[in-house]
């Protein structure tokens, strides 16, 4: 088995600041401990044909994005799109990479994720990659203990050619704190960003587009 993982990196905060690569680096320790050579890529900046010709040499590609508006941002789906055009084009070859995407959301709950999963899920069918499964993370990727563990066990996993493992979902999908706890906590930011910006709480509750009877 050939031992090449690509990282595909889907926030536009970049390959070291954001949520996205900080759990990608969790996933892929166990594979680096294996022997795997891992590349990243940033795909807001990657050159096409770098793109092209990684994803070509690669055996196990893992996607790692946030999820804005219930789905992923454009430039991803951009690339997306370029990627399966080009590889519909292509002749198949004997071996099809494997497939992961790790999708993280800002609300606590990891479900909010599923319909862009099922987009990344789509996007391996259309781009003839094999689908290795999926991680959907809430809280911003929040590294609890539990989570690491799902993302280690996850990579291990991986590391041995075989997909992610169905305990790896009972470890993540459940929200780490409370939601009312997730709602006070994020009131009391929104509050404290308001004040630093020499806003009010009433300015907070502004409706300027709500309908004048
Ligand atoms: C434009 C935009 C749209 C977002 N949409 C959602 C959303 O629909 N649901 C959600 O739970 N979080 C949403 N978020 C929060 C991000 O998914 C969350 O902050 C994520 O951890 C960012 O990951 P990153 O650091 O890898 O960019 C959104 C954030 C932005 C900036």
């Amino acid at each position: 088995m050939n031992r090449d993982a690509l990282v595909l990196i889907g926030s536009p905060k970049g390959i070291e600041k954001s949520a996205s690569a900080r759990v990608s680096l969790v996933l892929t320790e166990p594979l680096e401990t294996a022997g795997w050579s891992v590349k990243r890529l940033w795909l807001y900046d990657a050159d096409e044909d770098e793109l092209l010709t990684s994803i070509l040499s690669a055996d196990l590609i893992i996607l790692s994005s946030p999820l804005y508006f219930d789905s992923l941002p454009a430039p991803v789906i951009r690339r997306m799109e370029v990627v399966v055009e080009k590889r519909r084009r292509t002749p198949v070859e004997e071996k099809a990479p494997r497939f992961v995407s790790i999708l993280n959301c800002g609300f606590v709950e990891p479900k909010h994720n599923e319909t862009a999963q099922r987009i990344c899920r789509r996007f391996a069918s259309r781009a003839r990659f094999e689908w290795y499964g999926s991680i959907s993370l809430g809280c911003a990727g929040a590294m609890r203990r539990r989570i690491r563990r799902g993302l280690i066990i996850a990579g291990e996993a991986l590391s041995k050619g075989f997909p992610v493992p169905p305990k790896v979902k009972r470890l993540t999908k459940k929200p780490l704190i409370p939601r009312l706890a997730y709602i006070v906590g994020g009131n009391v930011t929104w509050r404290r960003i308001a004040k630093k910006n020499g806003l009010s709480k009433g300015d907070l509750l502004a409706q300027p587009y709500k309908p004048r009877p």
